[in-house]
């Protein structure tokens, strides 16, 4: 595919010749980092493989190393590959710096460059050579191939898989931007850039007087009083989450996605000093809940009862504060949906029409698409299900089945015909259009939210089924469909409003009220047409003043690894198993957030778990606040010093002022990953801020050093109080704890967050702190291993593979080694949860 030659051809694609550049640059700087290795004679420096040149000149710079290659190969750089030139030379670089002051951890964000070297072992399996007078490449490129940990890092990155396991990789990256002329996002690991932004004189003036104004007097209430309805000359902000499938175990994907992400908003709200309602629940009916309750031997209303209480439990653990969670199978449900319903039917937005569908007659019921199976029409898979192949991944329709089987009893189901209703969507098109085109410009919409409206509405809209032939769900009041219920996706939504009502009996201030109600849906991206066109013309058609969305917030998705989350394969991390680990939820709430799929998809994985909450939590923000905090405790017994504000003191007020504004400005317009990318920037200027003043040293100077380290000390510990205002909707325990150890008044809540964020002096001269004690702990390599394959799967994959074998009459050696294999992972598996493995069973005691 690649080889060194190919990559010089590449005149015409800029694309593959950035490549070349990149794995240059990257890869001299890693070495430059990460290897002692002395190939320049006369350098005392350890350094990395340099560049003879036919001249006897030595190149060490990745940027003199790639133009000298474009030169050799007669290429002209091009100007988007000068960009990623410029792009190395200027953040790359910078990034590099923090590793050498030692505050940053070098696998934190120059992990981008591993994934050059992945294409640099790539192109070592293709033979090359250079010839004439630059020969010499041949053996730079032989020099970094022979580096052991080159390689490793490019194994690590490709983990086996190639250009899938890179792509994963890349997933959970930031894409690669100069932060040259970009003053919103800057380079969020330089503490040398951001300690040369620069600050007009108005603008050091502006951040002292904030700080010193000091806290506002009225703090904000914190203790809710419910029930929670808009009022007057208030900013009402009405959140939903998605509401989740009762009859499953939500995993990570599901949990970031919607009540995470929504409860991190809320949290944000409540501080901001809106007037918020944040509410959610089990969505309970449809055939999926049938089926678990055959599955399980339960009646669906106990296995709703069941599940209800595991969704609980499993938000509760993670902190997510609802103000109410409810669940669908209500008679509140009931009643609105059949108001709804019939609203819908007199204003004649509901039409009639035949289906064709599948019955069992001897179950005595039309098999809706999860109860009948067959063999797919397209591929001939034999266990296609009614709506949908597994092998193929096409959509069916039921009765297209070739012989198809009742999945309950296994008969053969005929094909009837039944009557359904249907929402007259082409008739609400014009009016939903209208509505889209004001509530996409004005509302925070995210853009994957906005394209799939678009593109459902390009394609024309048709009429949507809203009935369906199920025992589960709520009642269709229609005489002529007494024997049908709701479809799920007409039903659920309205589940918002019944939960409300469930909440309050005003639930109509929150629902029938658009001019005073901002209404905030999260979820995640394969909910979006449900919630911008289905679900918005049932209310349209409805015409009862219904509060319709104003900012619809949507996830991409969240894979686990290089994989699917998948129950049945027992891959990835699920809800209930998150507190099994011993890690502790604001952790877990940390990564979730900080991966958190916005804009792109992307993916947990347990290494990059570790390594965020061994860099950023532990050596950055934790060591930072815990060492504001000791040196209080320490250098002054337990009381903030004095503070006499020098220059250097001022640039830094203006600075940490600055990085709250954007958090601001981002967790207004609901961009919760790249706002906490400020909080940790944040504790990074500390970081180098302590480490440039050396308080430990100047406390033990004369008055003036004394002074010193006390201005440094309290500066630092009012930035400690800071972060822990910021941190609380995104780890509230730690925040709280934070705040009980700087013994914070509570009022620094509300005046930080006013306005646009202020940064004010909140622990004055005198303050006396609590008692100090570390925030975070390690994660372990071992622990980490251990984890990684308990979630992995990797047992029900060689299950799997084991039957697969014998299926297929393979050889006995073959099973035997399979066998063997899968025992050992089971005892792995044992351990790693810290049980006894199970002896292997006995040969031969097992008869078939
Ligand atoms: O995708 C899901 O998990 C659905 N249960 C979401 C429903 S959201 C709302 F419409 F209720
Ligand atoms: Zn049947």
């Amino acid at each position: 595919m690649f080889s060194k030659e190919s990559l010089f051809n590449s005149r015409n694609l800029p694309g593959q010749s950035s490549l070349v550049i990149l794995f240059v640059c990257f890869f001299c700087l890693f070495v430059l980092v990460f290897f002692s290795e002395r190939v320049v004679p006369f350098l005392s420096r350890p350094t990395l493989p340099a560049l003879l040149l036919p001249t006897g000149l030595h190149l060490f710079s990745s940027n003199a190393i790639c133009r000298y290659l474009f030169e050799v190969s007669g290429q002209e750089c091009s100007e988007f590959c000068n960009q990623w030139l410029e792009w190395e030379a200027t953040d790359l670089q910078l990034c590099l710096n923090c590793l050498y002051i030692g505050l940053y951890d070098p696998f934190c964000d120059l992990l981008p460059s591993f994934l050059i070297f992945s294409l640099l072992s790539l192109l070592f399996h293709f033979p090359v050579s250079f010839t004439g007078e630059h020969k010499s490449v041949n053996g730079w490129f032989d020099r970094v191939a022979s580096i052991h940990s080159c390689l490793s890092a490019a194994q690590k990155v490709l983990q086996g898989k190639g250009l899938q396991g890179m792509k994963s990789y890349m997933q959970r990256q930031p894409a690669p931007q100069s932060s040259q002329g970009r003053n919103t996002q800057p380079c969020n690991c330089n503490p040398i850039e951001e300690g040369e932004r620069a600050f007009s004189e108005e603008e050091l003036e502006a951040a002292i007087l904030n700080w010193s104004k000091g806290l506002s007097t009225s703090p904000l209430a914190t203790d809710r009083q419910h029930p929670i309805l808009p009022q007057e000359g208030k900013r009402n902000i009405l959140v939903t989450s998605a509401l989740p499938y009762v009859n499953n175990v939500p995993h990570l994907g599901n949990i970031i996605g919607c009540v995470l992400s929504a409860d991190v908003f809320s949290r944000y709200g409540r501080l901001r000093g809106w007037n918020l309602l944040f509410v959610c629940g089990t969505d309970e009916y449809g055939t999926a809940t049938e089926n678990k309750a055959r599955e399980e031997g339960l009646t669906p209303q106990l296995i709703c009862d069941k599940y209800h209480a595991v969704h609980s439990s499993i938000y509760k653990w993670f902190q997510i504060d609802f103000d109410f969670f409810g669940r669908t199978t209500t008679e509140k449900q009931t009643e609105i949906a059949q108001d709804i319903f019939w609203r819908l039917h007199k204003n004649g937005f509901l039409v009639e029409d035949t289906v064709e569908q599948l019955r069992c007659e001897q179950c005595q019921r039309f098999l809706a698409d999860r109860f009948v199976e067959g063999i797919c029409p397209h591929c001939k898979y034999p266990e296609a299900r009614g709506d949908q192949c597994d092998k193929c991944g096409r959509l069916i329709n039921a009765v297209e089945l070739r012989e198809p089987q009742c999945k309950v009893c296994r008969q053969t189901p005929v094909i009837r015909s039944s009557k359904h209703l249907f929402l007259d969507l082409p008739k609400l098109e014009t009016q939903l259009e209208q509505w889209l085109e004001k509530s996409t410009s004005t509302g925070d919409w995210t853009t994957n939210a906005k394209q799939i409206t678009r593109s459902w509405l390009r394609d024309g809209l048709k009429p949507r089924c809203i009935t369906r032939d199920l025992l589960w769900g709520t009642p269709v009041p229609h005489p002529d469909f007494k024997e049908k219920v709701f479809y799920v996706w007409f039903d659920a939504p309205i589940g918002y409003l019944s939960i409300t009502a469930n909440y309050t009996d005003e639930w109509e201030k929150w629902w029938k009220n658009p001019h005073q109600v901002e209404l905030y849906n999260f979820m995640a991206k394969d909910n979006v047409p449900f919630h911008s066109v289905v679900f918005p013309c049932s209310l349209l058609g409805a015409q009862d003043n219904y509060t319709l969305v104003s900012h619809l917030v949507a996830t991409e998705y969240l894979n686990y690894e290089d994989t699917k989350f998948s129950k049945s394969r027992g891959v990835g991390v699920f809800g209930d198993m998150a507190k099994d680990t011993g890690i502790p939820a604001d952790v877990w709430r940390f990564y979730l957030l900080y991966v958190r799929p916005e804009g792109q998809d992307s993916a947990f994985s347990w290494a990059d778990m570790a390594l965020k909450n061994n860099s950023e939590l532990l050596n950055n923000l934790g060591n930072f606040i815990n060492r504001a905090g000791m040196f209080v405790t320490k250098f002054f017994e337990g009381c903030v010093p004095v503070m006499e504000l020098q220059q250097e003191d001022k640039k830094l007020l203006a600075l940490v002022g600055w990085e709250l504004q954007q958090y601001i400005q981002l967790m207004d317009k609901v961009k919760i990953r790249d706002a906490l990318k400020h909080i940790l920037n944040i504790s990074r200027h500390g970081n180098q801020y302590i480490q440039v003043n050396e308080p430990w040293k100047n406390i033990k100077g004369g008055d003036t050093e004394r002074q010193r380290a006390g201005t440094v000390t309290g500066v630092s510990v009012n930035i400690a109080c800071l972060l822990s205002v910021m941190l609380m909707p995104y780890m509230p325990e730690v925040s709280q704890t934070i705040r009980n150890q700087l013994n914070a008044p509570q009022s620094c809540v509300s005046t930080m967050l006013q306005g646009n964020g202020t940064f004010v002096c909140s622990l004055c001269a005198g303050h006396r702190i609590g008692t100090v004690s570390p925030l975070f702990q390690k994660l372990e390599a071992d622990q980490i291993e251990a984890l990684k394959k308990r979630f992995g799967g990797q047992q029900v994959f060689d299950g799997d593979k084991v039957r697969a074998l014998k299926a297929q009459n393979a050889e006995k050696a073959v099973i035997t080694a399979e066998v063997a294999k899968l025992l050992d992972l089971k005892k792995q598996l044992a351990l790693a949860e810290g049980k006894s493995p199970e002896p292997a069973p006995q040969k031969g005691k097992k008869k078939k």
